[in-house]
């Protein structure tokens, strides 16, 4: 495949793909939509559009006076409206006599299951709320949760959301230093954590971490501890108790607050270029309304019928909006699984779908190539006929395998709904719609209806064809209402390089029909197994060891990951290059940040190539990286160090 001449050379098109698969008749004759009426109602109105959303998918306390308020770029969706997403997800479908419905099918790694219908849920989201209410929470306080993937880190969020104190969820996989700065930029007054979690047949310790970071976060007054591994863990007297000994005096009986459309729902810390996370907030009537619309239409969820499973963690926003937020508001039946894909075998998800009949399931492509990497025998050896729609989601989707997808899991039928979105979006913005959609492998196809997106070039011209920049044209109910505690970076980051626009941080191209063509971030960064690590990150956790002097970190295009996380470092005086060195420091970086972060090469070098103003040439570093040929090194302080690094980058020892 050859490089297409863009219109734009900022952003390399490549992979040109002209496979086309029509929705198949399976999925079209029973579909929610089969043609353009969504898109078309929507673009004669679209505040009306997602009005009449909003009030058929959700239930209010108080109907609301105004659908948009918009003060660029502030948004405010559904004005004056009240209601209350715990009850929303929960308690409005056991009203209805949905209680004895199957709201999780929950699976953990080492094999036990639980199963949780809405009215368990409803008893157990009712006691927790009771549980923190006791520990003081009220309105509006921040919650730190960090928990593995059990059930009570949905009803966590649920008992938070029912008594409008915004949660703050930290992914399990993320450092004490990672959780610590977290905690202290939201202030939260409550860490909800477990013993541990499991992760391929060994405990992650949780608590061990989560009283590193607490030796550092005054804000928080109680620790609430969930038992899940078993392992001994330390309970500081006056601060931390068991979850189980809390919720066992709890009422089920717990009023849920009817929270204003605009309140809090919670925030999300996200990686930025900078060191320090963003805390993306989101908030609850717009949200709700977006994410259970988008969950409807994008999986064609038949709610009586499908068991769903989205196989994210729940700790990034995949979780929160389409494994927690989206199926629960649609009264869904879901899959949760804690653990790893190949634990005791690789073949655990094909397991997990084949006895409980998943027949939507959305997951990542790093997830995809993995699985393609271990072969076509394991899913072969498992009855996935259940399967009717295979989503896609966190970074772009190879044609590769995405046919792959559909070929071995999808038995050549499903169709794929490649989803275009982010953090900051809250719910999905491109993306194809399983019964109307001709999709083509790899394209994320068109604006979801409601969406108004476009590509535009350096200059802020709209492209109709050809490669740019994505931005969003129009707000949407489900997009963030700002940085915690962070006005102008929100305005500044999102709202200023493009006039009047939001700008996704993503490249994109548009094809001769129109189809969306994702291409990946444009700024510092990168893209890791669908997890966004930003470079500066990395660079700080690197530069924090007493022997490195400075420190360039790029992604690297990876066949497995998406992006790999190459790191060139430069040494202090008597240090020397060694291996051991160089896994120290992925060492290092690990535990400041969390293993995803973790360098995959490390390549020593005696100096950074940087332009005559200081700054470090990422462009070539990357195009080194990748092995790429160098593009005009005329700016650089010092050629001959390109010729240095390039050397040292053929020779570095990396990991697999
Ligand atoms: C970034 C957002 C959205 C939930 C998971 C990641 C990339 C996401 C796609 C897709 C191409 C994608 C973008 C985006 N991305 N989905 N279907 N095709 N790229 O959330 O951590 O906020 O990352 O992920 O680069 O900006 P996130």
């Amino acid at each position: 495949m050859s490089p297409e001449p863009s219109h734009n050379p900022a952003i390399e098109v490549y992979g040109l793909e002209d496979r086309t698969f029509p929705p198949p008749v399976e999925v079209a004759c029973d579909a929610l939509v089969t043609g353009n009426e969504l898109h078309e109602e929507a673009e004669t109105d679209y505040e009306g559009f997602w009005a009449r959303q909003a009030g058929d998918l959700l239930t209010w306390h108080r109907e609301w006076d105004t659908i948009l308020e918009w003060d660029l770029p502030y948004a405010r969706w559904f004005v004056g409206g009240r209601l209350n997403a715990a009850e929303n997800c929960v308690d409005r479908h056991v009203a209805a006599g949905q209680g004895d419905k199957v709201a999780f099918h929950w699976e953990g790694e080492p094999g036990d299951t639980r199963t949780l219908t809405y009215a368990d849920l409803q008893i157990e989201v009712c006691r927790f709320a009771n549980v923190l209410k006791g520990l003081g929470v009220t309105k509006g306080d921040r919650v730190a949760i960090y928990l593995p993937m059990i059930p009570e880190l949905p009803v966590a969020m649920l008992a938070c959301a029912r008594l409008g104190a915004p949660h703050s969820v930290v992914f399990g996989g993320f450092s004490s230093e990672s959780l610590a700065g977290r905690i202290d930029d939201a202030e939260a007054k409550v860490l909800v954590t477990a013993d541990g979690g499991w992760r391929r047949g060994k405990a992650v310790p949780l608590k061990d971490n989560a009283d590193v970071a607490l030796a550092t976060t005054p804000s928080i007054e109680h620790v609430v501890v969930v038992r899940r591994t078993g392992e001994d863990v330390a309970m500081t007297e006056g601060r931390d108790q068991w979850y189980h000994d809390l919720v066992e005096g709890a009422s089920a009986d717990c009023p849920a607050e009817p929270m204003d459309a605009e309140d809090l729902l919670y925030l999300l810390y996200t990686s930025g270029t900078t060191a320090r996370p963003k805390g993306i907030m989101h908030t609850t009537g717009g949200y709700l309304t977006q994410v259970a619309f988008t969950h409807k239409y994008v999986f064609d969820l038949h709610a009586h019928t499908d068991v769903y499973w989205c196989a994210a963690d729940i700790g990034w926003v995949t979780g929160h909006s389409y494994i927690v937020y989206g199926p629960l508001v649609n009264g869904a039946t879901s899959v949760m699984y804690e653990g790893s894909p190949d634990h005791p075998g690789r073949d655990r998800w094909w397991d997990i779908i084949e006895r409980y009949k998943v027949s939507i399931l959305y997951t990542a492509p790093t997830a995809v190539r993995t699985f393609m990497k271990w072969g076509t025998a394991e899913p072969a050896a498992h009855d996935l006929s259940s399967l009717r729609v295979l989503g896609s989601v966190g970074e772009p989707i190879n044609p590769e395998a995405w046919m792959w997808y559909r070929q071995h899991i999808g038995g050549g039928t499903c169709p794929v709904v490649d989803t275009w979105w982010q953090t900051e979006t809250g719910a999905i913005m491109i993306s194809p719609l399983p019964g109307a959609t001709t999709t083509k492998p790899g394209s994320a196809t068109f604006p979801l209806p409601g969406v108004a997106a476009e590509v535009v070039d350096d200059a802020g011209q709209t492209v109709t064809q050809g490669g740019g920049y994505l931005t969003l044209t129009r707000p949407w109910p489900s997009m963030l209402r700002g940085i915690y505690g962070d006005p102008e970076r929100y305005q500044e980051t999102y709202w200023s390089r493009f006039e009047g626009r939001y700008f996704a941080g993503d490249g994109a191209r548009i094809d001769d029909d129109g189809y969306f063509w994702l291409l990946g971030r444009v700024d510092d960064v990168m893209n890791v197994s669908g997890h966004r690590v930003s470079t500066a990150e990395v660079e700080s956790a690197l530069v924090d060891h007493p022997g490195v002097a400075e420190s360039a970190v790029v992604g690297a295009k990876d066949e497995v990951t998406g992006q790999a996380i190459v790191a060139f470092v430069t040494l202090k005086g008597e240090q020397e290059a060694s291996d051991g060195l160089g896994q120290e420091l992925r060492r290092h970086v690990a535990t400041k940040i969390g293993p995803t972060a973790r360098p995959k090469t490390v390549i020593f070098t005696d100096d950074l190539p940087k332009t005559r103003s200081g700054k470090i040439m990422r462009r070539l570093l990357r195009d080194v990286a990748e092995g790429r040929d160098l593009g005009d090194t005329t700016t650089l302080a010092d050629p001959a160090v390109v010729e240095e690094i390039r050397r040292r980058a053929t020779e570095a020892p990396s990991e697999d």
